[in-house]
């Protein structure tokens, strides 16, 4: 019996110029680098330069995951763009990202879960593409965080950067073993009990302006294990799927402490761990294709290798996403 699956037929990602260091940071604000690096593994992360907006950075992202699938563009009918800084209110960014590639058919939205917004995105497309509504899927997570940060909260703005990571996938047929390409499970979950907790104080309903980040962080940090265990539990069970027989854990890159716990509680391998907030920050919905597209094009991520990802956010929402490569 075969199944339908959403095969991965590349990656790619996209940082904006401008690095900014903690040590520069430190020069702004009352913070240090050893304070940041000790509480959040964070050293630099990047900066979209004036003018160049969300779309930019997920335009350039998805570009370089079609050259990576050897695709052209007319081959995609499906773009999902998770990100929680579009360019506008409205139109959706996927639009803009849509008509730069040159596409003018299928279907093109933006999809916002904050930072669980790349696994949120992938699950959708992977419903729609194994349901046989489109053939071929773009999956951007893209942010320019630097633009809802107060730069004045050292509480906040030495966390997160800016910067755009995508795949593709083809509806494809596989045999329906575990041993299948493509997306093999995905889990989502929310719970708006905590939508407190990091919230954006604005919006265009509200206060019609843009807002600022707010975020209890330690009330963040107490629950951002246990819900990425469970969900990560969750995905294991569904696949039998194992600690041992992953590849790679390709986690959202909010905080080093957050992920080698999540890592030491599920017994996963440290050496399986793909770690980049110490040079992206977080990036929100950008994080796991940022972090995945390092880990393509170092080699560590090869064919046929099991990839798990995770992700917890604002909302809470919380998921994850087992891929084979
Ligand atoms: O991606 C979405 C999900 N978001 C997250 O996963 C973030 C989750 N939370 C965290 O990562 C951590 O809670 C933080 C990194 C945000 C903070 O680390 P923490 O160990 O929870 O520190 P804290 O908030 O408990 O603050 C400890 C101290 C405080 O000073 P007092 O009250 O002990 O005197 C803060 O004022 O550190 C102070 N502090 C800072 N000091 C230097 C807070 N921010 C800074 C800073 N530099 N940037």
């Amino acid at each position: 019996m075969t199944a339908k699956r959403s095969v991965v037929l590349g990656c790619g990602s996209y940082l904006p110029q401008k690095v900014l260091t903690n040590a520069e940071l430190a020069a702004r604000i009352d913070t240090s680098d050893e304070w940041i690096v000790q509480r959040t593994g964070i050293r630099q992360r990047h900066i979209a330069a004036e003018g160049e907006f969300t779309s930019h950075l997920a335009i350039n992202a998805a570009r370089a995951a079609l050259e990576h699938a050897g695709l052209d563009a007319q081959a995609i009918d499906l773009i999902v763009l998770a990100t929680s800084t579009p360019d506008h209110t409205f139109p959706a960014t996927a639009v803009a990202v849509q008509n730069e590639l040159g596409i003018h058919h299928g279907a093109a939205f933006d999809l916002q879960a904050v930072c669980s917004g790349f696994v949120f995105a992938l699950a959708t497309a992977d419903n729609f593409l194994r349901s046989g509504a489109y053939k071929r899927a773009l999956v951007i997570g893209a942010e320019t965080f630097s633009r809802i940060l107060d730069w004045n909260d050292r509480g906040t703005c030495v966390l997160f950067g800016d910067g755009a990571g995508a795949v593709v996938l083809e509806a494809q047929d596989q045999p329906g073993l575990p041993s299948d390409r493509g997306v093999l499970t995905t889990h989502l979950r929310s719970d708006g009990r905590h939508k407190a907790k990091l919230y954006v104080d604005g919006g265009p309903s509200t206060t019609q302006t843009v807002g600022h980040l707010r975020m209890e962080g330690r009330e963040v940090f107490k629950h951002a294990v246990g819900m990425i265990t469970d969900v990560i539990v969750d995905a294991f069970d569904a696949t039998g799927a194992t600690a041992d027989s992953i590849d790679w854990f390709i986690p959202h890159q909010a905080n080093k402490r957050i992920i080698d716990a999540s890592a030491h509680k599920l017994h996963i391998a440290p050496q399986k761990v793909v770690l980049t907030v110490d040079l992206h920050g977080n990036t929100s919905a950008a994080s796991i294709p940022l972090a995945l597209a390092v880990a393509v094009k170092d080699g560590r991520v090869k064919k046929g290798d099991l990839v798990l990802f995770e992700a917890m956010g604002g909302g809470f929402t919380w998921g994850s996403a087992l891929v084979r490569w």
